[in-house]
Order: structure tokens, then C-alpha cells, then sequence
């Protein structure tokens, strides 16, 4: 009964609202929220600028850091040598350098071979690389490693251009290589002038960079966004700096007036809540007008924004990262229209991720399949240098690990503060790694549908995320088990007794009586899928009855759909 359902492969479901409702409830209740450039470095001009180059341990051998130029240095070189120095000048801007050792995400700069790190000899091959890009606006859409590295040569030049302190800025533009500056502005002559001033002919230099890639990966943004800078700056001082996205249609709307009527009545949560929707098709005026006609909600018909991007294929699934990028608000709480709270939703803004890295993600249920490795392994093929965050995930590990899940994000709730820079361009990505005709069906093809490509993306583009540690629990009703088994407690979950039904959910809620809870995955066992729930088996200290409380807030929200849900009425 989601707005954006998933395939019988992976059953996540129904039970999916309920899912989450344990990961919420554990969340809130349990656990305290809890090159080239190699080749073209200008020898003569660095040593000048010792404050430039960082030590986190004895300097190397005399010339180790430097190789000497060599023309077969093939494309495969060049591009692994522009990855790892992407990677760890995005860790120096997150100011890992000096960090003490539990504020340390990415840890590239605690990796270096001789714990040196060079920074004059990095901004140089990230950015000739950069330079290599403007005219270079055609690649292949279907490989990642290329997306990624674009993506990653966009965010580095936009930071270092708008982010970064005058007096680093200055420093940076000193050592910057002359031919890379030339390469930018085409024009020897005048480049040559440019060198008084460093400075401005590196910021020109960046501009035209982030011109011309914004243009090769983001184009659609414009409309509505002149640039980057524009939507940063929107997103920065958006009137609204906490709202709610859903993203559905005629079919979804009686979950949706269900969602909007319990923030508002369960949870006293007047803030704004957009719909987005993929045109007259997907959801008809009557529903339009309706939910226009409540306070503080607006339906966005989303193909009007992001035209080309998303379309209502795959039952949608690439409508949700657009539709956040969409949403007006600094911070963005995406539901799925079928998603119930144990606990108001607004607790995610109190989470330690949250406050710490702008995003909190949840994890889907744990689940492993052996025969689901292409995930692991198309992400392992794409990015090399794992965070140190990255590598505490099951995912990436999951060829290593035994019982690493091949599952990881459930975006059935995504809480994103775009006024946050880093957060904005994993966004970005995320929608890329989405977008039609091209990204999506790489994504599709080695992941389910959109979730993991929010994770995907913080974690390629080097930008701190954090999962709520717990994994998606089930709430449902008790089955017994005998012989070997006893001691291992199974809870089968399903939202609705028939998971087809659009309308008269009140009368096809299923029973709750116990919740199983999963916080660390070791003994979870899915089986049993039914269209629209599963069954689990936990440890059974890990398995409880629901609280009466709990029964109880699972019968308003049935009475809810009996009684306050009404049938969607034309504006007069
Ligand atoms: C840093 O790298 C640059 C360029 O490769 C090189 O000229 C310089 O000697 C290096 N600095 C140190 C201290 O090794
Ligand atoms: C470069 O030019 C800018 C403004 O035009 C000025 O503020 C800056 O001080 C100059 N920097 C250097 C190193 O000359
Ligand atoms: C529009 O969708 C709603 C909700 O699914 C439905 O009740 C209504 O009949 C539809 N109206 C038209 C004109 O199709
Ligand atoms: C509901 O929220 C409003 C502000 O949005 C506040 O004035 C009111 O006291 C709240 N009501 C309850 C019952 O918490
Ligand atoms: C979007 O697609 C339509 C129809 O395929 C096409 O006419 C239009 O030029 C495209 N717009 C952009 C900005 O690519
Ligand atoms: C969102 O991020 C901005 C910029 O990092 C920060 O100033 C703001 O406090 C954050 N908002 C919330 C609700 O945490």
C-alpha cells in the first residue's frame, strides 16, 4: 500500500508503513537517537607555499609524492589518480586533516601511504581535471564511474568557489597550475595577464567550470533554478524551513488524505506538505483540487517542474528524489504516502545524524540474498575508496561478510536538510543516478528501484550521511514455533489483510498484537512473503507485545480511514 510500490522480488510492502513504524518506535522510544595532473604540475612554484602542505606524520623522502611525467600513463590511471585525489581533497574541505578521530567520516587523509598529504600536488590534478571537463560535455550516461567523477569535479569546484575562506581561496590560486587557468579561458595572451592576479583568474576559471559542468549533468534545473548558486541560495533562506513531500495519485489518495490528516491530528504537525504527482494521468483534478483546497497543502504536478527527468514508469519510484529536490523547504521530510508513525515524525530532526550530517536514513529490513550480489558488485566497481563510515555498512561488504545484508536503504522516510551544501549535491546525484532515460535503468538494473541511490550518492560525493542504526522491524500478529525452533519468535506483518485495495482500508486493516525488533540484524530471518507483508523470525527477547498504547494508536489510525477520510470533492 505504498504510493511507490515494490516488486515481488523484494517484498517490502505493506508492512513497509509498519516497518517503519518499528524503526521509528526504535529510533525514538529505544535507542538514543542514537590526469593529468601528475603530468603538468608546475614545478617552480610550490615550495614557496609551505602552509599549503600538511603533515599528519614525518615528511617523505625527498621526491616521493611526485612522479615523473610519463606519457603512457593510460585513461584507467589517470581517472583512479583523479578519484583518490577527489576523495581526499573533499575529506581536507570537510576539515578531516586535523580532525580529532571521532569527527573523521571519510578518513582518506588517516589512509595517505607516508601520512603526508600534499595538497598542492591534489587541488592540481583535481582541478586540471575540472579544466579537462569544459569543453568535454558529452559522456556515456551509463557509466557511473565517469557520472560520478563528473559529479564529484562539480561539487569540489563549486565549494572551493563559494565555500571555501578568502585567505584559503588566495592560497589555493597561488599554486593552481597556469596551464589549467589557460586551458579555462582559451586565451594565452590574456591568461598571461591574468597571472597578477591569481586569485580572480582562479575564480573565473571555477565559474566557467561550474557553468559548463552544471550544464553536462544538471541542465534541468533551469527551469526553475538559473544555477547552482541560485538554488543553494534559495534553499538557504526558503521561507519555509521545515515541510513535508509525498509523492502520489488518484489511486494514492486516500493514504495521502489518511497521512496528512493523522501529522495533523495525531501528531499536531501543522507545517506545509506538498503533493507531487506526474500529471493529469497520474492524478485527476477532483483529487488536485481537494487537496488544494486544505490548509497548508499544495498538490505539484511534478512533470511540470522536471519535465524530461521522471515519468510515472516503474510504478514511480524515481519520482521521490525529484520531488524532494522540488519541495520548496530547507529541510525536507519525504513519506510515503502509507507510512504510520508510532511517534510524530519531527522526532528525526532531534536524531544525532540528522544534527550532524543534514540527512538521517533508515535501513530496509535485513535482508540478505545470495543471489542479489550485482548491488555490491556495481557499487564496488564504481567506488573504490570507501569511507571509513562506508565501511561499517553490510552492503558494500556483503561479498566479505557472511550475512551482510544486500539491501540497505528504505526510503519510505528520508529526512534532508538542503540548506546544507553537501547534502544538496548528493541530492542532485541521487535524482542523476534516477533520471530518465539513461541513469535510471543502470540504477534499476543492479539495485531496487531508487532507495539506495540516496546512500549511493552521499557516499560517492564524499558528504557525511549516517543510517539510524536499528533495521526495519515488523508489527504484526504472533506465530508459534515448534521443535528447533522454539525460542525464535516469528511476527508476520502485513498493513492490510489485502494489499490491492486503493479504497476502504479501514475495514482491511490487520491485526497487531506483537512487534518484532531488529537492531543489529544477527538472527533475523525474512520468509514467508505474502503480497504486502512477510514474516520474520527474531530472537524472542526481541520480540514484544504491542503496548496498549500502541493498540490503541493502530485503531484511531483504522477508525481514521472509517470516519475522516473522505471521498476527494470538485472546487466550486
Ligand atoms: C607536492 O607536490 C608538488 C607537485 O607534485 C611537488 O612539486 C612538491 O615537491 C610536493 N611537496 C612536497 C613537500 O613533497
Ligand atoms: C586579486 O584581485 C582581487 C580583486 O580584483 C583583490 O581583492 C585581490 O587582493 C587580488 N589578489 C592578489 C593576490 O593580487
Ligand atoms: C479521481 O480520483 C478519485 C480518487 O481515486 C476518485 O474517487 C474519483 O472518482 C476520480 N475522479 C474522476 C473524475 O476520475
Ligand atoms: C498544536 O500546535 C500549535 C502550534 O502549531 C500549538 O499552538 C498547540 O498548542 C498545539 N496543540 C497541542 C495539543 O499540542
Ligand atoms: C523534453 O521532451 C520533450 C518531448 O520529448 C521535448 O520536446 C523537449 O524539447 C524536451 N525538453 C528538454 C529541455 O529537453
Ligand atoms: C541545515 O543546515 C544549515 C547549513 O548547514 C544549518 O545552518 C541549519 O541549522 C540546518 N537546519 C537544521 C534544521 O538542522
Amino acid at each position: 500500500m505504498e504510493a511507490v510500490p515494490t516488486s515481488p522480488t523484494t517484498p517490502k510492502s505493506p508492512t513497509h508503513a509498519v516497518l517503519f513504524l518499528a524503526t521509528i518506535s526504535i529510533a525514538v522510544l529505544f535507542v538514543t537517537v542514537t590526469l593529468l595532473a601528475t603530468l603538468t604540475i608546475n614545478p617552480g612554484s610550490q615550495t614557496a607555499h609551505s602552509h599549503l602542505v600538511h603533515t599528519t606524520g614525518p615528511a617523505p623522502a625527498q621526491g616521493d609524492s611526485t612522479q615523473p611525467p610519463n606519457p603512457e600513463v593510460n585513461a584507467a590511471e589517470v581517472a583512479e589518480a583523479v578519484d583518490l585525489a577527489q576523495i581526499r581533497f573533499i575529506d581536507y574541505m570537510n576539515g578531516e586533516l586535523d580532525a580529532d578521530n571521532d569527527k573523521i567520516f571519510g578518513g582518506s587523509l588517516q589512509d595517505l601511504p607516508d601520512g603526508y598529504f600534499n595538497l598542492t600536488d591534489t587541488w592540481n590534478t583535481v582541478n586540471t581535471y575540472s579544466n579537462s571537463l569544459v569543453n568535454d560535455v558529452e559522456y556515456d550516461r551509463k557509466n557511473f564511474g565517469l557520472l560520478v567523477r563528473r559529479a564529484r569535479s562539480l561539487f569540489i569546484a563549486y565549494r572551493v568557489l563559494n565555500e571555501m575562506a578568502d585567505d584559503e581561496f588566495d592560497a589555493l590560486a597561488q599554486v593552481t597550475d597556469d596551464d589549467a587557468a589557460a586551458a579555462a579561458t582559451g586565451n594565452h595572451q590574456k591568461s598571461v595577464e591574468r597571472r597578477n592576479n591569481r586569485t580572480s583568474a582562479l575564480k573565473q576559471q571555477l565559474e566557467t567550470a561550474v557553468t559548463a559542468q552544471t550544464e553536462t549533468l544538471y541542465s534541468w534545473i533551469n527551469p526553475p533554478f538559473e544555477s547552482l548558486a541560485a538554488m543553494n541560495g534559495f534553499f538557504k533562506s526558503a521561507k519555509d524551513s521545515i515541510g513535508i513531500a509525498l509523492t502520489g495519485g488518484s489511486k494514492h489518495y486516500y493514504l495521502m488524505m489518511h497521512q496528512i490528516l493523522s501529522l495533523r491530528e495525531e501528531f499536531n504537525i501543522s507545517l506545509p506538505i506538498h503533493i507531487f504527482y506526474a500529471g493529469p494521468e497520474d492524478m485527476n483534478a477532483t483529487c488536485v483540487d481537494t487537496f488544494n483546497a486544505m490548509e497548508n497543502v499544495q498538490a505539484v504536478d511534478l512533470l511540470q517542474i522536471f519535465p524530461n527527468q521522471t515519468k510515472l514508469q516503474d510504478r514511480g519510484y524515481s519520482m521521490k528524489p525529484f520531488a524532494i529536490l522540488a519541495a520548496p523547504f530547507k529541510t525536507v521530510l519525504f513519506i510515503d504516502a502509507d507510512a504510520l508513525f508510532f511517534k510524530s515524525p519531527l522526532h528525526a530532526l532531534e536524531s544525532r545524524a540528522f544534527k550532524e550530517t543534514g540527512h538521517l536514513f533508515f535501513h530496509d529490513r535485513f535482508l540478505r540474498e545470495e543471489s542479489g550480489m550485482r548491488g555490491p558488485d556495481f557499487f564496488n566497481d564504481v567506488h573504490k575508496h570507501l569511507s571509513r563510515y562506508g565501511q561499517t555498512i553490510g552492503f558494500p561488504n556483503a561479498k566479505t561478510r557472511k550475512r551482510a545484508e544486500t539491501h540497505e536503504l528504505d526510503s519510505g522516510f528520508l529526512v534532508l536538510n538542503k540548506s546544507n551544501t553537501g547534502v544538496l549535491f548528493s541530492l542532485l546525484l541521487a535524482s542523476k543516478m534516477n533520471s530518465m532515460p539513461f541513469e535510471k535503468d543502470v540504477l534499476y538494473g543492479h539495485t531496487h528501484g531508487d532507495k539506495e541511490s540516496f546512500w549511493f550518492a552521499s557516499e560517492m560525493l564524499r558528504v557525511p550521511y549516517q543510517f539510524n542504526s536499528p533495521y526495519g522491524g515488523a508489527i504484526g500478529t504472533l506465530r508459534k514455533m515448534e521443535g528447533k525452533n522454539t525460542g525464535t519468535a516469528v511476527v508476520c506483518s502485513g498493513v492490510l489483510s489485502d494489499r490491492y485495495v486503493t479504497t476502504d482500508f479501514g475495514n482491511h486493516f490487520a491485526e497487531f498484537t506483537h512487534v518484532a525488533l531488529d537492531f543489529d540484524g544477527v538472527g533475523t530471518k525474512w520468509f514467508d512473503f505474502f503480497p504486502g507483508g512477510g514474516c520474520v523470525k527474531r530472537p524472542s527477547r526481541h520480540v514484544m507485545e504491542l503496548s496498549a498504547e500502541h493498540q490503541a494508536l493502530m485503531e484511531r489510525y483504522r477508525q481514521r480511514f472509517l470516519h475522516s477520510v473522505k471521498d476527494p470533492v470538485t472546487a466550486v
